[in-house]
């Protein structure tokens, strides 16, 4: 297996007199054996969504980007039109890869901000440019406003081969772009019904964008079956998820509610920001699974080695002891940089000479590693020795494995997310959406009553 987890600084040592022992972790078990009885049951009653991606079938992936590579003007990029969980694992996925090999372009319009669609289109020759609207409901504002920006303007622009320019990701039967699929016949592609969006980057949602830029999407997928099997491992040292999410949850009761992400590599700060979602929209819950008011979380922050040790660790060493902190680290690079012998009479730099932008990067990791344990901050490691497509796709299981587990270790579901379906609905009310006009009554009397307190102050 590619990556390794150290985890010798989230227990209890001479440097972590806080931290959790290992009589914890054994004492969990039965928790852990719930945890998992609880896994396997939901997993034998109906599909668990996340765990049988690792078996996904890509043939029909694998022919739509033959055919298209077939076309008299291949395309050059993909634009993904997507929000959340329809977005950043295509984020994470090209942006930890686009180094290893020569790949397509890829571009993600996740917001609806004019500038960075403004942005985009700079970029792009839109006649060779695919556009692909990935939309688990069908119906987000955010998604169908581009998608009805392009489709408009695709319409115009190639009237005779505009349904070959768009491909539509989302619901198998649901939604109003389904109907628009069969009402026009574009081309489709399926966000599995029991898979929940930030769940989806290993199906056509995150495999069709990476297999069109030119990644290997079934070495993606064997690298999480590989994890999946440690992650089913039954003996709570050997399985690297149970790891993750016991020790995770013990901090949480121990009031340390923030997880801070830190990838020592660019590359990785988009698995990052995926891994935020995947975190807070699965863990942040009001209610358990009894029914009872809970307010449970970790808020997940990211953070990017070396930049913000200028910036962050600062607070992360000396300010509140509330944060548990994982590294992201890769071993060996592809490219790299070897700093010449310049200035070698000058002794404070000519420590750099001869060494490597990597080794100097890898060595901040450790050193700052180092800084937060000696400051008895919990921390873990994980090392990719390779970035590439199995290292990946482990990855992406882990983490979705460690949060289901964090999840049912917690008494909740995972697995759902009442709290952005409410923010979903407010926005379809200010649109002036038809059956919303009550709660868009509600939204216009907290408007006026906010305006009546005089508490906003005009700035110029
Ligand atoms: O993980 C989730 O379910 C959400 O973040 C969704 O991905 C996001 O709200 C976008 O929804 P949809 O794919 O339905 O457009």
């Amino acid at each position: 297996m590619n990556l390794v987890l150290d985890y010798t600084n989230l227990l209890k040592n001479e440097n972590m007199p806080d931290g959790i022992s290992l009589c914890h972790l054994e004492s969990a078990k039965t928790l852990l054996q719930d945890t998992f009885k609880m896994f396997n049951e939901k997993k034998d009653k109906e599909p668990l969504g996340f765990y049988d991606l690792p078996d996904y079938d890509t043939a029909k992936i694998t022919d739509y980007i033959t055919k298209i590579n077939s076309r008299e003007k291949p395309f050059e990029a993909l634009v993904v039109l997507g929000i959340g969980g329809s977005a950043l694992g295509n984020k994470a996925v090209y942006s930890a890869l686009k180094h290893q090999k020569s790949l397509k372009k890829l571009f993600v319009y996740d917001n609806v901000d004019p500038y960075l669609w403004q942005d985009i289109l700079d970029e792009i020759n839109i006649d060779t440019t695919l556009f692909n609207v990935i939309t688990k409901s069908g119906t987000t504002a955010e998604t169908m406003s581009s998608f009805m920006y392009i489709i408009n303007f695709l319409k115009n622009t190639f009237p005779d081969d505009y349904k070959e320019r768009l491909v539509i990701t989302t619901d198998k039967e649901k939604g109003f772009l389904r109907k628009v699929i069969n009402d026009e016949g574009f081309q489709s592609f399926i966000v599995p019904d029991d898979v929940g969006g930030r769940f989806s980057v290993l199906t056509d949602v995150g495999l069709l964008s990476s297999a069109f830029v030119g990644i290997d999407v079934n070495a993606m997928l064997n690298g999480a079956k590989k994890m999946r099997a440690l992650c089913d491992e039954k003996d709570i040292f050997k399985n690297p998820a149970m790891i993750i999410a016991a020790t995770h949850v013990k901090y949480m009761s121990q009031g340390k509610n923030i997880s801070v992400m830190m990838p020592y590599s660019n590359a990785l700060y988009d698995i990052a920001d995926w891994y935020r979602q995947l975190w807070a929209e699965s863990l942040g819950k009001k209610f358990n699974l009894n029914g009872e008011e809970v307010c449970v979380g970790q808020t997940p922050v990211k953070a990017l080695g070396a930049t913000d040790q200028h910036s962050q660790v600062q607070l992360y060493v000396e300010g509140p002891k509330d944060k548990v902190f994982t590294f992201l680290m890769v071993e060996n690079y592809t490219k790299d940089f070897v700093i010449p012998e310049v200035y070698t009479d000058r002794e404070e730099v000519n420590y750099l000479c001869k060494s490597t932008f990597s080794k100097l990067l890898n060595s901040e990791c450790i050193a700052t590693e180092l800084a937060l344990t000696e400051a008895g901050c919990p921390n873990m490691m994980i090392k990719f020795k390779n970035l590439n497509e199995e290292s990946i796709g482990a990855f992406i299981y882990l983490y979705e494995a460690a949060t289901v587990y964090a999840g049912y270790m917690l008494n909740i579901n995972p697995l759902d997310q009442p709290g952005v379906e409410a923010g979903k609905i407010a926005t379809y009310a200010l649109m002036n959406k038809k059956g919303f006009e009550q709660t868009a009554i509600k939204i216009n009397n907290y408007i006026e009553n906010k305006e009546k307190q005089g508490k906003i102050l005009c700035l110029n």
